[in-house]
């Protein structure tokens, strides 16, 4: 018996290894904050946790993964994949869904240090957990919404054929500020010309779908 399967998830892409979560890479990931995420006078989170006191950040980075880690159910999830290159932790890749059972729908949320940001990367990370939605989880679409200010997401959705799905106002630091929706499909998924390498997702698939697997 498997009590834990996501620790045998892991999802290979040309340049990057992405794995659940675990207390180990939380180290690294907490180190990566302290490396800064984004310019300080800008802000691309909706959530603003990066504003907290340096000296907080890798307690509160411990504390939330924890709580999200700890809440998994199938009508309720969000995996938070570490994302290594060359074996060290650079960023993360979350992959969330309420619901899922019924609606079979995914969102998605991610960053990477700045010194490793306009590579590339991103890109090559959102189109992992799409793959593994669309073609393990059975997904019929894939959500996720960013500040109209945020071009390198905004550019990540692109080139993956999200399309724009309404948007939204909420206060940022303080001011108004609009984000947008996306949505892609399998249908409107513009794939990457390399193959994803999927492993260990058989005893995952009913703690995310609500079913066992069918073969
Ligand atoms: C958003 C983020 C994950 C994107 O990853 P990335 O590796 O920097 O992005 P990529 O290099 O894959 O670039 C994706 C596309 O956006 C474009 N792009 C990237 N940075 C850009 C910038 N600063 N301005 C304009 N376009 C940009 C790229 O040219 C590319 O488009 P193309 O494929 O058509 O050439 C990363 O920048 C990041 O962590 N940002 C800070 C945190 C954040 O904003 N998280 C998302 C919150 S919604």
């Amino acid at each position: 018996m498997d009590h834990w399967p996501f620790r045998n998830l892991v999802l290979r892409t040309p340049r990057l290894e992405l794995r659940p979560d675990d207390d180990e890479g939380l180290v690294e990931l907490a180190d990566v904050t302290l490396d800064g995420i984004h310019p300080p006078d800008w802000m691309p989170f909706g959530v603003e946790w990066t504003d907290a006191p340096r000296d907080k950040l890798g307690i509160n980075t411990f504390q939330h993964y924890w709580r999200v880690r700890a809440s998994l159910t199938p009508e309720r999830w969000t995996l938070n994949f570490l994302v290594r290159l060359d074996g060290r932790v650079i960023g993360t890749q979350g992959l969330g869904a309420d619901d899922f059972p019924i609606l079979r729908e995914v969102t998605s949320g991610s960053w990477l240090g700045l010194r490793y940001q306009g590579q590339g990367i991103g890109t090559e990370m959102r189109a992992a957990v799409l793959m593994f939605a669309f073609d393990h989880l059975g997904a019929v679409a894939a959500r996720s919404s960013a500040f109209n200010d945020n071009a390198a997401s905004h550019g990540v959705s692109r080139r993956l054929g999200y399309r724009p799905d309404g948007t939204f106002r909420q206060v940022r630091r303080g001011v108004a500020a609009e984000q947008t929706r996306l949505v892609v499909t399998p249908e409107t998924f513009r794939r990457p010309d390399w193959a994803l390498t999927v492993n260990g997702v058989t005893p995952c698939l009913p703690l995310l779908t609500g079913r066992e697997p069918t073969d």
